[in-house]
């Protein structure tokens, strides 16, 4: 057994896609440190989400094990990653997935709601969670009302509502303009200092200068920095 905070062991995660076999993942094993800022590099289609996912409880792989903090997620049913995901997971995605109809305060408040939390208390912590994100007066805004990196400093701000010590974010700042993908960037950096574990999707190299860590995949396997940057220079 490791210590890994998140443990992924030869995992392999195969999509049906009629008659042909899409290998996403194939046979990918990694140990993640508590408190380490991860960037996951690679190109597109090379198995980022999936791995995202898989680590995320958001499907299940075709084989092989994950453990986070503790608890093997691979072979949890549905309601057990239900609550795995409430208790542990933030997620963060490329195009905020914020329910338009809402206002910030309601956005960030909404998971609270499965915990029972009561609409006073659900108010206090969207509100001190949109200070943390700079942005406590934009709180009775709608997403529409709101710049794309304002959108996701509210996501980011949702992610955080459950205090969960595993954030995911799959190319958080692929939607936004330089400036505002650094503000994420920093975002991210302050709550790894903080103490919380983050693993970042990205092939933005900008995320390396934040990162402790650079994880690579190519064609859903793991590879050298070397490795990744000869393949990459020989894609041109
Ligand atoms: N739901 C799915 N059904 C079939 N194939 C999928 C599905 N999700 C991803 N894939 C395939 O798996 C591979 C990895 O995809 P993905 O994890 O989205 O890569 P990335 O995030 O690095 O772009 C790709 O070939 C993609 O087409
Ligand atoms: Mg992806």
């Amino acid at each position: 057994m490791s210590d890994g905070f998140v443990s992924v062991r030869n995992l392999i995660k195969t999509y049906k896609m009629g008659e042909t076999d899409v290998h996403a993942l194939n046979g990918v094993s990694l140990e993640i440190e508590r408190g380490t800022f991860n960037v996951l590099m690679g190109p597109s289609g090379s198995g980022k989400s999936t791995l995202l996912y898989m680590i995320g409880g958001l499907d299940w792989p075709t084989s092989g094990s994950i453990l986070v903090d503790g608890e093997q997620i691979d072979q949890m049913d549905e309601n057990r990653l239900a609550n795995y995901r409430r208790d542990k997971l933030g997620f963060i995605f490329q195009s905020f997935n914020l329910v338009s109809s809402m206002t910030a305060e309601a956005n960030i408040g909404f998971p609270l709601r499965f915990s029972g939390i009561k609409k006073n208390q659900r108010l206090q912590r969207a509100l001190a969670l949109m200070e943390q994100v700079g942005l406590e007066e934009r709180i009775g805004h709608k997403p529409t009302e709101l710049s794309g990196g304002q959108q996701q400093r509210v996501a980011v701000a949702r992610a955080l509502v459950n205090d969960p010590p595993l954030i995911l974010a799959d190319e958080p700042t692929g939607n936004l303009d330089t400036q505002s993908g650094i503000v994420i960037m920093q975002l991210l950096e302050q709550l790894c200092k903080s103490g919380k574990t983050i693993i970042v999707a990205s092939h933005d190299p900008r995320i390396l200068n934040y990162a402790t860590h650079r994880i690579n995949l190519l064609d859903g396997q793991l590879v050298s920095d070397a490795q990744y940057q000869e393949t990459l220079q020989h894609l041109g």
